[in-house]
């Protein structure tokens, strides 16, 4: 595992847009064989879809031929709400970039039969050949995608119940109201996660310190969901200062070490 240390939330979305972006380029898509990303929700990402915009309208990087499966959505919460993960998207990416709609995928949590609707959705990251690169956040407790501690680490898409923490987490996106929040989403699973063929994690801030700690420094676990990437061959962390409170110096030290010649 990478794990990159950036001074403040800013330089590590940054890093993480270029990263992405590099990666894009380098693949030369076509749409014959397009570049497949998995995309998440939430604050941690929106400092890098804003950095791909910028670098999208600036022609440093181009999303015709890119594939997009979303983590997750909220069930039974409509399409159009505010706070659904379609809307998310579209609004704090997809419509400010050059992707075709029919390239984008995001779980439907409105569809009559769920576990049809997420073993249709294994199916389409198949057909399309895999996800090459797998960007995500994580939760306060560690969580990644959707799969609360306790998930297994070789699961699949499915509906899982949120966690408490996670819906007072996220009511403050619906008026501070945990009543308003969701109570179950659509997810993929770790397993889908793991099968990318890169996974990219953003972790910025304090409030991510304990789960990065457990995440880099514990063993791999499933109560802390992303300590799984400890087992992919391909895995990067990128983090401000403030998330890395809790590592040991020499963690830090040892990581700062390792990656202060790498410039990607
Ligand atoms: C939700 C999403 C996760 C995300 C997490 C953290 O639970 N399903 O994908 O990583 O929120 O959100 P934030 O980045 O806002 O802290």
């Amino acid at each position: 595992m990478r794990v990159i240390i950036e001074p403040d939330y800013d330089r590590m979305s940054k890093w993480a847009a270029q990263y992405v972006a590099a990666k894009i380029n380098a693949a030369n898509p076509t749409p014959d064989k397009p570049f497949k990303l998995g995309c998440p929700t939430g604050s941690s990402p929106l400092g890098l879809y804003r950095e791909l915009i910028e670098m999208n309208k600036a022609g440093k990087v181009s999303f015709q031929n890119v594939v997009t499966f979303n983590m997750d959505e909220y069930v039974n919460l409509p399409e159009e709400h505010p706070e659904s993960y379609h809307s998310f998207m579209w609004n704090n990416f997809f419509s400010h970039i050059d992707i075709k709609k029919e390239n984008v995928h995001i779980l439907n949590g409105n569809a009559k039969d769920l576990a049809e609707e997420c073993a249709n959705y294994e199916k389409a990251i198949v057909e399309a050949g895999g996800i090459d690169l797998f960007m995500g956040g994580i939760g306060p407790d560690g969580h990644i995608a959707f799969n609360e501690p306790g998930s297994s680490l070789t699961s699949r898409t499915r509906q899982k119940t949120l966690t408490t923490d996670t819906i007072i987490a996220n009511c403050r996106f619906f008026d501070n109201d945990v009543n308003k929040v969701p109570k179950t989403a659509l997810t993929v699973g770790v397993g889908t996660v793991m099968d990318a063929k890169e996974v990219l994690i953003v972790v910025n801030g304090h409030g991510k310190a304990r789960a990065l700690q457990h995440g880099i420094e514990e063993g791999v676990s499933q109560m802390w969901t992303i300590s799984a990437l400890q087992m992919h061959q391909h895995a990067i962390i990128v983090a401000d200062e403030a998330a890395c409170g809790e590592l040991k110096v020499d963690t830090y030290k040892y990581f700062k070490d390792i990656e202060k010649d790498n410039l990607l």
